[in-house]
């Protein structure tokens, strides 16, 4: 629990600061002996005038990744410290900010506080008090607004984080489904969860050749939120849901199998997005399509050589039954076109090992056919603090996808992956504007990479989609 108040001095005070503070007009004359004001470094000085210095170096304090980083440190510290109430003062970040970078400093925060939960016994949770000093009173109620907003945000990515978290024998299809329905709940969204007896007759042959291979059946959730009926276009959101993703008889070796109960990050980055938007109460109008399953081994499995038959009509050779994501991605787009007419669609999937191998654990690879799309999609990665890089495609890659047996294969080969996975895709949007997202490298982190992470979910892509709706 985490309780928020305004104006007054409360418990241990937190100074964000360069060098350059005047340690010696001040009663923290001493401190200067210890702390240089480096980027993340912290100091503590107990006692009745209890402060604790958090460097903030030569970064740009209106680099949005970098407030929310510079809060989670401090959180982080106090929560070692054992210190539940403190103030965050917060002059330095507003001289070069507008109070509506309080959202992102809410989350860093909220995030640095948060614990994940475990199957450990006798977790407990703390109450926390923290005061936030150093906002212009004419502000204080913008201000106030920018700190609900980034709980709602806190509480999405939070969300996003716990399913991806979670062990695949603790969330099956079926329980992830019921898990959004819940976050849903008292929120504007509709919808429905198709099951395996309504994907057979909608003919969705590859979301069920994947799903086959378990005996916890396939699903397909379909979320409705309308902000903004006065107008037509609706954004589809199609997010990967592999709740564990074997390889299926193209085994991955144990090793590559970490991490794989996180294979449905698409799905919960949208749930969470969706679920911000609707709480927000946004103008805007999403069809989210998120199709659930395990790839597994069973006879029901699929094998090299297999052929299915999409929702599109579109038949797939399946190459490799490890490419799964791209399979039931390829139904849940179709789906959204041409049953829930979306006027544009985003797929965001925790998709290829070849976009990890470019990119790391901290940039997500892009596909887009609409470069308006891209352009705005960017401008609201800034907003969120994440990274994304486009990559190109063209006819080459589209050559290689092709099949001797069937329209299309859902391998193209040793090279390229992430472009030729992507394509695959896009073949589904039947020419809707589309953006893809691979956030294979970004959903998961062993150990973190920045402060606001823990190790494990990152919550990938919640945000940025989030302020892509709201701003395009
Ligand atoms: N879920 C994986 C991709 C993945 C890899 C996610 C690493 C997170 C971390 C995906 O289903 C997969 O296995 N892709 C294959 C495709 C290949 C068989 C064409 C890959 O990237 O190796
Ligand atoms: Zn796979
Ligand atoms: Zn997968």
């Amino acid at each position: 629990m985490i309780e928020f108040v305004w104006g007054k001095i409360l418990g241990v005070q937190v100074i964000f600061t360069d060098a350059d503070y005047p340690f010696a007009d001040s009663k923290y004359a001493q401190v200067k002996e210890y702390f240089t004001g480096e980027y993340l470094e912290t100091f503590f000085l107990p006692g009745d005038e209890g402060a604790l210095f958090v460097g903030t170096g030569t970064e740009d304090l209106t680099d949005i990744h970098i407030l929310k980083e510079l809060m989670a440190k401090a959180c982080k510290q106090l929560k070692k410290l054992k210190q539940y109430k403190f103030t965050m003062i917060l002059d330095r970040i507003m001289e070069k900010n507008d109070v509506s970078v309080l959202t992102a400093c809410t989350e860093g925060i909220c995030l640095g506080l948060y614990d994940m939960p475990t199957y450990k016994s006798g977790q407990k949770e703390e109450a926390w008090q923290v005061s936030i000093l150093g906002i212009p009173g004419k502000e204080l109620e913008r201000a106030k607004q920018g700190v609900t907003e980034g709980a709602i945000l806190t509480e999405a990515v939070t969300f996003a984080r716990e399913m991806v978290n979670r062990p695949g024998n603790k969330l099956r299809p079926m329980d992830f489904a019921e898990e959004i329905r819940h976050l849903m709940e008292d929120t504007k969204i509709e919808g429905e969860i198709l099951l395996k007896e309504d994907l057979e007759k909608l003919g969705m042959g590859a979301l069920l050749g994947v799903g086959g291979s378990s005996e916890y059946p396939p699903c397909m959730m379909v979320l409705r939120y309308r902000g903004n009926p006065a107008v037509k276009d609706v954004t589809g959101l199609v997010g990967k849901g592999i709740t564990y993703d074997t390889g299926g008889y193209c085994l991955k070796p144990g090793e590559s199998m970490n991490g794989m109960q996180g294979d449905m990050g698409g799905a919960a980055a949208v749930a969470g997005a969706l679920y911000a938007l609707a709480r927000r109460k946004e103008r805007v109008n999403v069809t989210a399509v998120l199709p659930l399953c395990e790839n597994r081994i069973s006879a029901g499995s699929l094998v090299p050589g297999d052929v299915l038959h999409t929702y599109s009509g579109t038949s797939v050779e399946v190459g490799n039954t490890d490419a799964e994501g791209r399979l039931i991605l390829a139904d849940a787009v179709a789906y959204a076109v041409r049953k829930e007419k979306v006027t544009r669609v985003l797929d965001i999937a925790t998709l290829t090992g070849a976009v990890v191998g470019m990119f790391g654990n901290t940039i997500a690879g892009v596909l887009c056919d609409d470069m308006q799309m891209w352009d705005a999609f960017r401008e609201a990665s800034t907003k969120a603090g994440e990274k994304y890089w486009l990559l190109p495609f063209g006819k080459e890659h589209e050559k290689m996808l092709e099949s001797q047996i069937a329209d299309l294969k859902n391998i193209g080969g040793k090279f390229c992956g992430t472009i030729t996975a992507g394509l695959f895709i896009r073949h589904f949007a039947e020419g809707t504007p589309w953006i893809h997202v691979d956030i294979a490298g970004t959903a998961w982190v062993k150990t973190p990479v920045y402060e606001y992470q823990n190790a494990g979910a990152t919550g990938a892509g919640v945000e940025t989609i989030y302020y892509w709706l709201k701003t395009s």
